[in-house]
């Protein structure tokens, strides 16, 4: 079933996460496509996603989606691993426009590393979810691939925690295991993360390769617009705008430090700002 509007090369892409995460993803997908405008939306209100039901967290992908939509998006982009390994599927069905999820660099890592140990952090959610089951199946091969749930990490990134003490005891609890097992690479299986990195880079020492998939995704999201004949041809300027289900004030002050420089966040809208649980409850069955 789809349910698209129109699409139009001038019109919006949407990307979206439980928080501030994805903007780690936003920043690939502006250097790659800067001709594009963007809608950033963060569901948090409902922050983590990553200690969620998956019926949850489906359920408000598939609300924020309807709201991006609503907003003129051209394109989706599940800008959380969480969110994709529970959802991509369900807007792939409803939407005909490019959706594109985000997945952990499992396969450069086994492919690149020498050791043949590799480590990935993620949230509970995705660590557990039956999408990393398949990914490590399908490619760690001889090798010894090590998933690490980090509860906690995406708590400090909102927190604007990057590099406090706290921040620090729990990274080197989550890389212990992995690096004392003889890991040479890291893949960071949640998009908070890439804001840990010169933290995650710094502890894990010189010999360590740390790996992030926000440019696969932005490449991915170029080809799908430009097989759509939905990339922008510059003739517009391109705006971004900003949105969160939570109050705006705060938000605008953590999304402004993560993409150093000052940006305004925006109500989600009124709609999903307000929906009672009951209600998303009976969206998402009318939706899945
Ligand atoms: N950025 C999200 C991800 O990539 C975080 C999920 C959460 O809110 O726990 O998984």
């Amino acid at each position: 079933m789809s349910i698209d509007a129109e699409l139009m090369p001038g019109s919006p892409i949407g990307i979206m996460d439980s928080g501030a995460g994805g903007l780690s993803v936003l920043q690939q997908i502006k250097a790659l496509l800067p001709h594009e405008s963007l809608l950033y939306a963060a569901d948090s209100a409902h922050l983590p996603y990553g200690d969620k039901t998956p019926a949850f967290v489906r359920q408000r992908v598939n609300t924020v989606a309807a709201a991006l939509v609503e907003l003129g998006a051209k394109a989706l982009v599940v800008a959380c691993n969480t969110a994709t390994a529970a959802a991509v599927e369900s807007l792939r069905e409803r939407y005909a426009m490019p959706v594109v999820g985000m997945e952990p660099g499992v396969k450069p890592a086994v492919q690149g590393s020498r050791s043949g140990v590799v480590g990935i952090l993620a949230t509970a959610g995705m660590a557990g979810s039956s999408r990393m089951t398949e990914l490590v199946q399908r490619f760690a091969g001889e090798r010894q691939v090590i998933v690490r749930a980090c509860p906690g990490l995406v708590e400090q990134v909102e927190r604007q925690a990057l590099d406090t003490p706290e921040t620090t005891r729990l990274l080197q609890q989550y890389l212990a295991p992995v690096l004392e097992v003889g890991a040479d690479t890291v893949v960071l299986g949640c998009t908070h993360y890439p804001f840990l990195r010169p933290l995650i880079e710094r502890l894990s020492g010189p010999g360590v390769r740390v790996i992030d998939t926000g440019e696969a995704v932005a490449r991915r999201l170029h080809h799908l617009l430009q097989q759509g004949g939905l990339l922008n041809s510059g003739a517009a300027e391109p705006q971004m705008r900003f949105y969160t289900t939570a109050a705006t004030r705060p938000q605008a002050e953590l999304f402004s430090r993560l993409l150093g420089s000052t940006v305004e966040v925006e109500p989600l809208s009124a709609r999903v700002f307000n929906q009672s649980p009951e209600e998303l409850s009976d969206e998402s069955q009318a939706t899945t």
